[in-house]
């Protein structure tokens, strides 16, 4: 990322666990409704599950829509039936990875210290990792989201990090999948604490890492979340199943 793509914006999808072979059609909707003008301007990712996601390659050609995977091992290959290398992402053409969610921290008990190894593995694979951190509601009523957000950024952002290959995603456990989203004063303070937490961290190699919010993100609320100052983008699940939904909130990046 030169100095003039510095914190170009990334819309990111993460369909989870959903989607069969008929939901690749979604790529070619997106496809029509954008063309080559967004991409031009912005960075768009999708994450479908694993079993779609070198077909959904294959259907992006070279449109310039980027895929993800969901997750990856820490290691890079090895006895771990079920689980996905970081490298046998980037060999069916993902550019990037989601490590971290807080579904992964909460379903499969995944501490930061697993976390950062994971996303270790993305980088030396040649992948973007997008870090995911939140606290729960438990921990903002307890007025520790500050703490816990923090602990989360220190103990998973992984060793050699830079804005070119690591994004932080802020997504509060409460708001996720939810229909409620913070409120844009909380986002903007959440977002600012976490680039502090980069600059302390990473120096001048992660002053320009983007830091992307998720959350109940909508196509009605998509453009006052991203207008604010240290939003450089969204991490997007619900909303992002549906190509129309999906590239409204496109839209609302305004090409900025
Ligand atoms: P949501 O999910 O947009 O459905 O709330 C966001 C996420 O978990 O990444």
């Amino acid at each position: 990322m030169g100095l003039d793509m510095a914190r170009r914006k990334l819309i990111a999808g993460n369909w989870k666990m959903n989607g069969l072979q008929s939901a690749r059609k979604q790529v070619q909707d997106l496809i029509t409704l954008q063309g080559g003008e967004m991409l031009a301007k912005l960075d768009v990712l999708l994450c479908p599950p694993a079993t779609l996601l070198a077909d959904m390659v294959r259907d992006a050609g070279a449109s310039g829509l980027h895929m993800g995977g969901q997750d990856c091992h820490a290691e890079d290959h090895g006895a771990h039936t079920g689980d996905i290398a970081a490298s046998m992402l980037k060999d069916c053409g993902a550019a990037y990875v989601i490590v971290g969610h807080s579904e992964r921290r909460a379903d499969h008990g995944e501490s930061s210290a697993e976390v950062k190894a994971k996303a270790e593995a993305a980088l030396a694979a040649g992948l973007i990792a997008i870090v995911c951190v939140g606290e729960t509601l438990h921990e903002r009523e307890a007025g520790q989201a500050f703490s816990v957000v923090g602990g989360q950024v220190k103990g998973s952002v992984p060793d050699g990090a830079t804005a070119e290959n690591c994004v932080l995603a802020y997504e509060p456990v409460w708001a996720i999948g939810t229909g409620k989203v913070a409120t844009t004063d909380d986002i903007a303070a959440m977002h600012g604490h976490i680039r502090e937490l980069l600059d302390a961290l990473g120096g001048t190699a992660l002053v320009d890492a983007r830091v992307l919010y998720g959350g109940s993100v909508k196509p009605g609320n998509a453009s006052d979340i991203f207008a604010l100052d240290n939003v450089d983008g969204g991490l997007i699940g619900g909303a992002s199943l549906k190509a129309a939904d999906f590239s409204a909130i496109i839209d609302a990046t305004n090409g900025r």
